[in-house]
């Protein structure tokens, strides 16, 4: 069985999920996702059983799925409950739409399309986001952001400061600071953790006034999931060692396309979310053509592949780790 299968991946904000059914791609497997009658995230296979029309064209009919081309009705678990052109047929268990686990965390639904054999291992479970459960934390999403770029590329580029200087210049770096102090990486249960980044950066918050050195931490929680986390700027509401969160959700939806969204967790409670998310979608902006442009579009885990510097010392650890754990969609081994 294909790890990624077995893992959590987000899918959609989870409030774009309501009454509309709305189709949705993750690992090449069409998805309808919808909200049941008690409220709860449904992802299912976007084939209706009975003649294979998508089922993402129907509509939710008192909390229940209706199909669009003949009416079958299906319940959240599944099973099919009516079947209007005969209207006393009993449904059994095998008139059932195919089901896929899902869950509503960090503002988002997640879904695991197959169950892991055996005992699960850590990196089965929900990715952790510590910051989510902070109150002092003000929590929004950006996205999503629909990339033709594979889901660890982007990840990659998320944990890379070298090109601050660059593709973010007057954001999040400057050529005049170009250099990448060394850093710690470290392996945890999940993933990887860099610790003691340090960047210059011109401006690197909507309330950024001047520049500053910012120190960061980078942590691959999952496959396709990093988070950072830094010490809020000055100017913004100042809480004692408290440090702000932005973490990046790729859903992984072929081998070389994908959807992004970033969940920020800050201490900014007075900016409206359209600041917020205007800043987040400038800097993806920016962070696009250099992630539609890369070759090969897979991110190679070969020996030898391209050419890694110290500086990129937590890539070839997020590498390293995907090798490890067994990805296969997305890279090349
Ligand atoms: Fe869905 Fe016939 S194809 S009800
Ligand atoms: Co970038």
């Amino acid at each position: 069985m294909q790890l990624e299968r077995t893992l959590w991946h987000p899918v959609a904000l989870s409030h774009v999920v309501g009454s509309q059914p709305r189709a949705a791609t993750l690992l090449g497997e069409e998805l309808v996702l919808w909200r049941d009658g008690e409220g709860r995230a449904r992802a299912w296979d976007d084939q209706c059983p009975h003649r294979g029309a998508r089922l993402s064209l129907g509509r939710v009919q008192q909390g229940q799925l209706e199909c669009a081309y003949h009416g079958w009705r299906f319940e959240g678990s599944g099973q099919c409950t009516h079947v209007p052109a005969v209207p006393d047929f009993e449904p059994g268990p095998r008139h059932c739409a195919r089901t896929f686990a899902a869950q509503e965390a960090y503002g988002m639904v997640w879904v695991r399309l197959d169950e892991p054999e055996g005992d699960p291992l850590p990196i089965h479970e929900l990715p952790l986001f510590p910051a989510e459960a902070e109150p002092r934390l003000r929590k929004t999403t950006s996205g999503p952001y629909f990339v033709q770029a594979s889901a660890p590329r982007i990840i990659e580029n998320f944990l890379d400061m070298a090109h601050f200087g660059y593709v973010h210049e007057g954001w999040l770096g400057s050529r005049d600071h170009t250099a990448i102090p060394p850093y710690e990486v470290t392996r945890t249960e999940r993933g990887v953790l860099a610790t003691g980044c340090l960047a210059w950066q011109p401006r690197s918050s909507i309330h950024a006034e001047s520049g500053a050195q910012v120190e960061y931490t980078y942590e691959v929680t999952a496959p396709y999931m990093a988070v950072l986390t830094k010490v809020p700027e000055a100017g913004t509401t100042a809480i004692d060692g408290m440090r702000e969160a932005i973490a990046m959700f790729v859903c992984p939806v072929t081998e070389e396309t994908s959807v992004a969204w970033t969940r920020m967790a800050m201490t900014d409670f007075e900016s409206p979310d359209a600041r917020l998310i205007d800043f987040q979608d400038t800097i993806f902006g920016q962070d696009r053509p250099i992630l539609e442009s890369q070759r090969p579009k897979r991110l190679p885990l070969t020996p030898n592949a391209e050419l890694p510097t110290v500086a990129d010392r937590m890539s070839s650890a997020y590498r390293r780790y995907l090798k490890d754990s067994g990805i296969t969609f997305g890279v090349i081994l």
